[in-house]
């Protein structure tokens, strides 16, 4: 390119020019490359955070499971600790948060290893977390904590954190009447997408400059109701996040799975085997809800391992982990999910290497081993292995690389080389060292690097 042309592509490029405009429909959206920071990060902290964290009994859904269903279990809760003519709304001024801190929050996420957070900044209740013009009296500045959490929780990410911030919506909300209407008139009509979803939508854009938008709750209506490919085109073309934004696909019905950016498919997914699409499993170390449950045991939660061995699985078969807390109505991160955090934020530190910026290898899991699975560095060509279990018998078999003697060498993560020998009729066995639990580089799973190996 002569130097000429060079600066006039420069120019047209400051200018926006020549930037591939998206038009509102799926082919197009769907055409939209994914930013690439999102597929590196492999790993963030979804936070289900409201006023359904007042009452903090059964899950983020309990005003739909006591008054739109009349389930038992609600009905039963309210009428033994409520006054009978106590209303949802009434929970919303004991949503109080004063321990809530975003800076000590954000010191947990960071420990953690994640690389983005995803909160609500609104669910189907439609109490939203910040100040909106479009919910009034139905908002966290308004009523309850008096403060913009979602400036809060911004802000901090970005002062003290290379995290990055996402932020989730629900498209609709149970009981608004205005939805109630479209709904009744078959969404023939849009008031509520026009004066609520869409309004909120932009303003999130524009005032915290999510670089995940996480939709949610299509309220069984149509994307050409919510006018969501008409958003998508504003978000990708002309937004202050054009250039790194990522979206899921929970846009209306029929989209999941199907359209927008990255695939969530259905909640805690898990396909066992590789995407060709970018995908996102969402799930919550509390298996019962996704906000906080007073009353949960311990056994509701998820241990460590499991946790571990969810985030491997994910990123061997192309996914990312979404994993969910539920904080308190007064803005504690208990113990039992602060502990779970770190945990994990110990283990990437050793591991890491094999998680983060890694693609899915040829193979995802051993043929011939239980609990392996791999991943891959294609730069460097790494192959590796991560092993769920420590086995027993002093040595590990890997059935899928092509090996050579002398070339291939074998690394456990955090400890150092290891022997290895060819193995019939494929890959070869890891002879694995005898360490006590103390020289153990990590305690939930084990990483073999190998190199020089296909
Ligand atoms: C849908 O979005 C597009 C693009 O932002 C906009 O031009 C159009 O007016 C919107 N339609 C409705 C019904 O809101
Ligand atoms: C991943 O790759 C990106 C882009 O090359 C780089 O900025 C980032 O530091 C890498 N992250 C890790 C954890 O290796
Ligand atoms: C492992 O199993 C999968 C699924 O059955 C198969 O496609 C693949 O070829 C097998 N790999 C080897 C090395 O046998």
């Amino acid at each position: 390119m002569g130097t000429l042309t060079g600066v006039f592509v420069l120019f047209l490029t400051l200018l926006g020019v020549g930037r591939a405009r998206y038009e509102p429909n799926w082919d197009s959206i769907d055409s939209r490359p994914l930013p690439e920071w999102f597929d590196q990060a492999k790993f963030g902290i979804f936070i289900h955070w409201g006023v359904f964290s007042v009452p903090s009994f059964g899950s983020e859904w309990f005003w739909w499971y006591w008054q739109g269903k009349n389930m038992t279990p609600y009905v039963d809760f309210m009428q033994k600790n409520y006054p009978p003519e106590f209303k949802y709304q009434d929970f919303a001024p004991q949503f109080t948060a004063e321990f809530f801190d975003a800076k000590q929050w954000t010191e947990i996420f960071a420990s953690s290893g994640a690389k983005y957070i995803v909160l609500t900044t609104k669910h189907h209740e439609g109490f939203t977390l910040w100040g909106s013009k479009n919910s009034w009296n139905w908002n966290s500045v308004d009523v309850g904590p008096k403060r913009d959490l979602v400036d809060e929780v911004a802000s901090a990410l970005r002062a003290h954190s290379d995290l990055r911030l996402g932020l989730y919506h629900s498209l609709f909300e149970w009981f608004n009447p205005l939805f109630r209407q479209d709904a009744a008139n078959v969404f023939t009509t849009n008031y509520f997408p026009t004066t609520k979803t869409l309004p909120e939508l932009y303003e999130l854009v524009l005032k915290y400059k999510p670089e995940v938008v996480w939709s949610d709750g299509n309220g069984n209506a149509p994307d050409k109701y919510w006018n969501s490919t008409g958003f998508l085109a504003w978000l990708y073309n002309d937004s202050p996040v054009r250039d790194t934004v990522v979206t899921n696909d929970r846009w209306g019905t029929g989209c999941i799975c199907t359209h927008g950016g990255y695939y969530t498919c259905t909640d805690r997914y898990q396909p066992g085997h590789l995407l060709k699409h970018k995908w996102e499993n969402c799930m919550t170390i509390d298996t019962k809800s996704w906000g906080y449950r007073r009353n949960a045991p311990l056994s509701d939660y998820l241990t460590i391992e499991q946790l571990v061995a969810t985030l491997v699985e994910t990123v061997s078969c192309g996914g990312n982990l979404l994993m969910n807390i539920g904080p308190t109505h007064d803005g504690r991160i208990v113990p039992i999910f602060e502990e779970r955090l770190r945990q994990m934020g110990q283990w990437l530190k050793v591991n890491g290497g094999a998680i983060y910026n890694t693609t899915a290898w040829r193979a995802q899991k051993d043929n011939a081993t239980a609990n392996l699975w791999y991943t891959f560095r294609p730069q460097e060509k790494t192959i590796f292995a991560i092993l769920l279990e420590w086995p027993d018998q002093g040595s590990v078999t890997l059935s899928e690389p092509v090996v050579t003697q002398g070339v291939t060498q074998v690394e456990l993560v955090g400890h150092g080389s290891l022997q290895w020998e060819p193995a019939k009729p494929s890959g070869l066995n890891v002879l694995l060292p005898q360490l006590s639990f103390r020289q153990m580089p990590c305690q939930w799973a084990w990483t073999l690097k190998l190199t020089g190996a296909s």
